[in-house]
């Protein structure tokens, strides 16, 4: 039997540089100028297969055209006129570089492939890197200068991870997620013009508006079929992705972190480090690379992907800034008693706080609100035998504010620009290192007085005005300040192992793998419409786990949109994620309360399925959507099943469910029914919604080897 061919290889003569994932090959060839050259990525060849990919690329067609091989990181020299992904001028004017390939390393998992400039002293390596098990390939950019001192500085107009390329397709369509505030992660499907397509924050994080996550095919891609070509960047400041599809046929796109019009100067001897941009190729549909990203980011990128999440009570949608030891004492007693594990006490409890106006920055507990400090209620949420979680939003202060008043200067401000005021706040500069060890000092403080279990890391403005005062290099910042909060971060996890993060800012303002790699779930949304809550929650599943979505069960009407929804609806919608409950408990009936507690136990029941399982989404006629978690061994299995809307004259449809083995039976546990898996994977199981608008249920169905005692299809 021939040797399994290695995760990596690098065959020097030929410049060819092969990776294997199970599923996908990923080749490239270093060009005759030296630049590495994208060759292949799709579905595995075999060795013939690889040999016969071409030698070199075509010539251009004219001198008009640019060159025919795709770049895996374009340097700004040469035909090459697309979007470039590193961009640098020398001390003497020069721009873009011209490389030779100074050499590679080949390791069991990671390749580096090191140019370096024909005339400056400028090295770049390209990296990547492949884990056993998994389809994704992981790149990176590594650029240095490598003069002595007194070579000139090297200014870096834009350093990309990675540009990655489709191969030649009938067609193109573009998956991306957009939004705003309240409306984030809106999956958008559209067809790819023959342009330019950017996408990008320039907000200083990743935004409600755009995430660094996209998806191509050739357009009849659906959730169960067709070959899939999907990337994400692990960065949570600004960033750019421009999808380049040109007339002939080509569809390249290159991104990284930082938008257009920033320079960062490179001093001799430094290295500029780019966040890791991912790609996953799949021939399974958009379901399969939904799954495959799962997968990833419980492999790599969440700090504790088998800790359960917890069933949080948050008092933000109840008390709003009107907190006090009483008010939210009584909140903590009801969520206990609803069954939550977890009890955070939200914005308003410090400083001057008792409006978005003030305090912020001030994090000592309001003596007006907490007479003795916060420890009275954290020592009784523990008694209940609930975790202890605190908001904070370390990057912000309120003008009127302690902190500001005794260092204006450590906000994000350029000293001739008017500052924009956003809910009345100002940014510090986590870049300076003052401020980020201020922020650690006083986040590290918090949490040993309090026996804080959890953090709310909030963020609600972006940047403006963005400016450095005193620094040589202010553009910087929009890196620096990033890089920071995530030393803080982990630097809060390393010092109290116990310690959980959720990542919020205005709701999900930054949901990425680069602050994902350092939180345990992210807040998704302000909006908890349960409603809404399903087009936000069909967006994020994309690329994020259930475990890492956040959603709470809220009051009715929601505070939002005024709809009133069933609370069974609204549990069913949140028990799609890492439940949590935000209502006002202390307004809600007994029956209500009973109901809650219903539903968190049955939550709790289905958990390690939502939160560890394998994730389908489903759709059938009618307006009914669902999603369905199975357990890996796919013994166990969960089903949400929605229906916001009757229509009139639609029969509620029976809801396939192809993820199930056709040649298994299965027990639904409700009815004690067993079902033959093929009548489940090709005609579907009755969803059992109740009649009328805003239906939902649950169904659980069980695997059964033999025969059962009630038989049905
Ligand atoms: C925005 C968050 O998304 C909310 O959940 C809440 O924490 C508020 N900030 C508090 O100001």
């Amino acid at each position: 039997m021939p040797a399994k061919p290695p995760p990596l290889s690098f065959d020097a003569a030929r410049g060819l540089a092969v990776l294997r994932t199970p599923h996908s090959v990923y080749a490239l060839r270093t060009g005759a100028d030296g630049s590495p050259r994208h060759l292949y990525w799709g579905a595995p060849l075999d060795p013939a297969e690889l040999a016969a990919l071409p030698a070199h690329a075509s010539p251009a067609a004219s001198s008009f055209e640019a060159d025919p091989a795709p770049d895996e990181l374009a340097p700004q020299t040469g035909a090459r006129f697309g979007p470039a992904g590193l961009q640098v001028r020398f001390a003497d004017g020069t721009r873009g570089a011209q490389w030779t390939l100074a050499g590679h390393t080949v390791g069991d998992h990671e390749l580096r492939l090191r140019l370096a400039d024909r005339r400056y002293p400028l090295t770049a390596e390209l990296c990547y890197r492949v884990r056993p098990g998994s389809d994704v390939v992981e790149r990176w950019t590594e650029l240095t200068h490598t003069g002595g001192a007194g070579t000139g500085p090297i200014a870096v107009d834009r350093l990309d991870s990675a540009c990655w390329t489709a191969p030649a397709l009938p067609d193109y369509r573009l998956s991306h997620l957009v939004g705003g505030w309240n409306s984030e992660f809106q999956l958008h499907r559209d067809r790819l013009p023959v342009a330019e397509t950017v996408l990008t924050s320039r907000r200083g994080l990743t935004s409600h508006h755009a995430n660094p996550w996209l998806a191509l095919d050739d357009g009849t891609a659906t959730e169960t079929h067709g070959q899939v070509w999907s990337t994400a960047l692990a960065w949570s400041g600004s960033w750019r992705i421009t999808v380049h599809r040109d007339p002939v046929g080509r569809t390249s796109w290159t991104g990284g972190f930082g938008h257009e019009g920033l320079s960062w100067t490179l001093q001799p001897g430094e290295t500029l480090h780019t966040p890791v941009f991912a790609g996953l190729y799949t021939a399974g549909g958009f379901g399969a690379a939904s799954r495959a990203w799962h997968d990833h980011l419980r492999r790599t990128v969440l700090p504790e992907p088998d800790r359960d999440r917890p069933v949080v009570y948050n008092s933000w949608e109840a008390t709003g800034f009107d907190v006090d030891l009483p008010g939210q004492l009584r909140l903590a007693r009801l969520a206990a008693r609803a069954g939550a594990e977890l009890f955070v006490l939200d914005d308003g409890w410090f400083g001057a706080r008792t409006n978005d106006r003030a305090g912020l920055g001030d994090w000592t507990p309001r003596r007006a609100a907490f007479p003795d400090g916060l420890r009275p209620l954290a020592d009784e949420v523990h008694d209940l035998g609930m975790d202890f979680g605190l908001w904070v939003e370390p990057e912000m202060v309120n003008r009127d504010s302690d902190l500001h008043r005794a260092h204006p200067d450590w906000v994000v401000h350029a000293p001739t620009r008017d500052a924009t005021e956003l809910r009345h706040q100002l940014m510090l500069n986590f870049a300076r290192p003052e401020v980020a060890a201020w922020a650690h000092a006083t986040l590290d403080r918090l949490v040993r007085e309090n026996d804080v279990d959890w953090l709310k890391w909030d963020a609600n403005r972006v940047v403006t005005e963005a400016g450095w005062p005193g620094h040589p290099d202010p553009d910087r910042l929009w890196i620096e300040h990033t890089r920071a909060v995530y030393r803080v971060m982990d630097r809060l996890r390393r010092d109290h192992p116990g310690l959980r993060i959720e990542a919020c800012a205005g709701g999900g303002g930054r949901v990425d793998q680069g602050v994902l790699a350092r939180t345990d779930q992210a807040w998704t949304s302000d909006n908890t419409d349960p409603v809404d809550r399903l087009g936000i929650q069909h967006g994020f599943s994309q690329l994020f786990p259930a475990q890492a979505m956040a959603a709470w069960v809220t009051d009715s009407p929601n505070v939002t949109t005024g709809r009133a929804t069933p609370l069974r609806f609204r549990g069913h919608v949140a028990m799609a994620g890492a439940l949590g409950l935000g209502g006002d408990l202390a307004r809600w009936t007994e029956q209500e309360l009973a109901e809650t507690a219903e539903l968190v136990a049955r939550y709790k029941e289905i958990r390690p399925l939502v939160q560890r399982g394998r994730q389908f989404r489903l759709t059938a006629p009618g307006g009914v959507t669902g999603v369905h978690y199975a357990a890996a061994d796919g013994g166990e299995h969960a089903v949400l099943v929605w229906r916001p809307a009757a229509r009139f004259g639609h029969a509620t449809a029976e809801l396939p469910l192809p993820a199930l083995d056709p040649t298994a039976r299965y027990l639904d546990l409700q009815t004690g029914t067993a079902h033959r898996g093929a009548l489940l994977v090709g005609r579907g199981i009755d969803p059992r919604l109740p009649a009328g608008d805003y239906a939902s249920s649950l169904i659980r169905l069980r695997r059964i080897s033999g025969p059962c005692a009630t038989t049905g299809r």
